[in-house]
């Protein structure tokens, strides 16, 4: 797949195969958002990796629209510490869920609404937060095509030569 159709067919699914991801694709996952780039090459991001079910389940208790996260069978929690900019986590979020659609592989990212459930469920030291978790796994065929949720046309979203 090619990285304009990867990006166009990539959609946010929250069903999932019960198939392990394999290791290989855990590896170039974390390596694509590993290769983000980041404000002065600070690298701050850190991310946590979640395959057990009891913890996807604990975690999935930190978010309002958590649900489906412990059908996953990857969850990856991007952390920063308090000074870190959500650009970079954004940036690495994109990279490990376009790495992983270009392998078949949707993802979903989670909102942690209650920060400190987050941190207490991931073990994660004070002064950080938990950016954002992405739920990844392979698609049933029932999953929704690339058409997805529309997007707003480009007349509305872009504006040339200023404002
Ligand atoms: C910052 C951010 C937070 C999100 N949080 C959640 C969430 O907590 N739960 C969820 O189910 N989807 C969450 N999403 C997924 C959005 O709902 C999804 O990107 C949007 O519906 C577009 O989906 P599509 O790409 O499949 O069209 C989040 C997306 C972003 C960018």
């Amino acid at each position: 797949m090619d990285a304009y159709t990867c990006i166009r067919t990539k959609r946010d699914t929250r069903v999932y195969q019960d198939r392990p991801i394999p290791e290989q694709s855990l590896q170039r996952i974390l390596q694509a958002g590993r290769m983000a780039g980041s404000a002065k090459n600070l690298q701050l991001c850190r991310f946590v990796v979640l395959q057990d079910t009891p913890k996807k389940n604990e975690l999935a208790t930190c978010g309002q629209f958590a649900q489906h996260t412990p059908s996953a069978p990857l969850v990856v929690a991007i952390v920063l510490p308090q000074d870190g900019r959500e650009f970079d986590a954004g940036r690495c979020a994109q990279n490990m869920m376009l790495a992983a659609w270009a392998e078949g592989i949707t993802s979903c990212p989670v909102t942690m609404h209650d920060g400190d459930c987050a941190l207490r469920v991931l073990g994660i030291p004070q002064g950080h937060r938990v950016s954002i978790v992405l739920a990844f796994g392979y698609p049933p065929p029932s999953a929704p095509g690339p058409k997805g949720t529309p997007r707003i046309p480009l007349e509305e979203l872009v504006h040339w030569g200023g404002w």
